[in-house]
């Protein structure tokens, strides 16, 4: 299989280069910049891409170049930082800056480049869209390189040397904002690296099945199977691969969403014919819960009592004779990618928090065949193993569910007034069309009671706030301006088909300050 190698410098957009070069066909992983070109040699990449990155080049505990990687014998193309690290080793000049430019500029071509074949904008004088984000600037190219391209205020935005394939871009081909950066990468991989694009979902699908399949052996697995994207894809995958020594276990803890438990879960099982523990352990759940009104000894309650559960219930599959020595967990790419600093290396790992020490605890080796991959890219594998759309498209969920969706003590009764409310606001995003377009939308119970007025008489009722953001990674989001009607109609529902509702508000706080979660 054809591989790219991008070195990551540090920019926040190196895997935006990883996506896009992924989305042309052809498989690409990032590395933390430090790694040195023998490692890189023994990967066998057909070319290689030095990412953007914050620093200055030159400037002290700065990150540097491995020459060894220009002696590899595939192109290089250097980007924003990429490019000015070629510069200097090479032997060109760079101009520091205090200021950076950031935001649109017109590429213009200064002489013909294998990088510009195709892009009708830049022939007879005509401009291309950038998006520069850069402070420093090469002043002068090194020996043997020509210059290809300028914008208003850059002499030098591109420049190559063709016989050596070494190619740079001061401005970011990998951003949409770049109008022919797609154009342009493209031609990087299939014109300069005569690359084959040979990545798709089906080769990916089948790679992983057949490296699970030897890896696994005659062993068995088990799978935490909650109902979400990630664990879905992991379970039908590896069902895909090993069958029946594939064992999921889904626990139910009462604290789902409506429907969650029962249907989805029971789909799954018939469609795949997964072989399917389903753990009603919604009493055990509740009774723990009784009195516990601290959102964090909620969290910690929930996360203790599930990994004890699925541990009994991992002992049970032992007991009964199967070889277990696998645990499958959905870690994706963005979970795993080392990343850099503008002050050297430092890895940035998330750890999967609702199975937080489980592998360690079990004394199992992980299997996660979803570590090379992006979010997006998790459900195109989903859609192409058959798993329906309204579960790959759905909301994130968190762990202990809905007990931090209610504030204060969860009980039975509260539980059954916000799944009914959380119904109400699921349907009408779809109805309207704005599922998809959202990050998440929810219902919270907030227990406090406030007059209402309903026919003759006065109410004396629950709150519900609605929480719908926008967000591309859960770190930052914001409060979606959803359109007055769909509100109305929200809340509407809300309070006449819900016994125990007579208001609802809705959450204009972004995060930060505040968090996605009320608890
Ligand atoms: P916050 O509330 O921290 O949430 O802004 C960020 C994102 O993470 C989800 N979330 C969780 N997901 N287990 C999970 O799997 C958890 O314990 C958990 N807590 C929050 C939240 O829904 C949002 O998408």
């Amino acid at each position: 299989m054809s591989k790219v190698i991008i070195l990551d410098y540090g920019s926040q957009v190196t895997q935006l280069i990883a996506r896009r070069v992924r989305e042309d066909g052809v498989y690409s992983e990032i590395h933390p910049c430090g790694i040195s070109a023998q490692k890189i040699a023994a990967m066998k990449p057909d070319a290689v891409i030095l990412s953007g990155g914050p620093a200055s080049v030159g400037e002290k505990d700065s990150p540097g170049l491995d020459m060894g990687i220009l002696a590899i014998g595939v192109p290089v193309l250097g980007i924003c930082y990429g490019m000015q690290l070629l510069a200097h080793a090479l032997g060109g000049e760079l101009a520091q800056s205090q200021t950076r430019e950031y935001g649109p500029a017109d590429l213009e071509k200064t002489a013909d480049c294998a990088l510009w074949e195709g892009i009708a904008d830049l022939e007879n004088g005509g401009r291309s869209r950038v998006w520069m984000s850069h402070g420093d600037k090469v002043r002068t190219p090194p020996p043997g390189f020509t210059v290809t391209g300028r914008t208003a205020t850059l002499d030098i935005a591109a420049m190559c040397d063709a016989g050596r394939r070494i190619y740079a871009l001061q401005f970011h081909p990998e951003v949409h904002h770049s109008e022919c950066g797609g154009q342009i990468l493209r031609n990087f991989l299939f014109g300069v690296a005569g690359i084959k694009p040979d990545w798709s979902m089906g080769s990916f699908i089948e790679r992983v099945v057949s490296k699970v399949r030897e890896r696994v052996g005659q062993s068995h697995v088990i799978c935490a199977l909650s109902g979400g994207v990630d664990s879905t894809v992991v379970a039908v995958l590896l069902n895909k691969a090993i069958g029946k020594r594939l064992h999921c276990i889904f626990v139910d803890n009462g604290l789902l969403r409506q429907k969650e438990g029962e249907e989805d879960i029971g789909f799954l099982k018939t469609h795949f014919d997964l072989n399917l523990k389903h753990v009603q352990a919604s009493e055990e759940f509740l009774r723990l819960l009784a009195g516990v009104d601290d959102p964090e000894r909620k969290r910690k309650l929930i996360g203790r009592t599930f990994i004890d559960i699925f541990e009994r219930e991992a002992s049970a599959i032992k007991d009964a004779g199967h070889d277990v020595k696998y645990l499958a967990q959905g870690t994706l790419y963005p979970d795993i990618i080392e990343s850099v600093s503008a002050r050297g290396p430092s890895a940035v790992i998330k750890s999967h928090h609702n199975v937080g020490g489980l592998p360690e605890k079990m004394n199992m080796q992980l299997i996660e065949p979803l570590r090379e991959l992006f979010k997006d890219e998790v459900r195109t594998a989903g859609a192409a193993l058959g798993i329906p759309e309204s579960i790959l498209w759905r909301h994130p969920f968190p762990g202990p569910g809905l007990a931090i969706r209610i504030i204060g003590e969860v009980t039975k009764k509260r539980l059954e007034i916000l799944r009914c409310a959380d119904a109400i606001v699921q349907e009408e995003l779809r109805t309207a069309g704005w599922y998809r377009k959202v990050w998440q939308g929810f219902a919270i119970l907030l227990p406090l009671k406030t007059v209402g007025v309903m026919g003759d008489g006065r109410t004396y009722e629950h709150v519900i706030a609605l929480r719908i953001v926008e967000s591309v990674d859960a770190m930052t989001a914001d409060w979606t301006r959803m359109p007055a009607e769909i509100l109305a109609r929200i809340s509407g529902r809300i309070i006449n088909e819900v016994k125990g509702v007579n208001r609802v508000v809705y959450d204009i706080s972004s995060k930060p300050p505040s968090t996605i979660e009320w608890e």
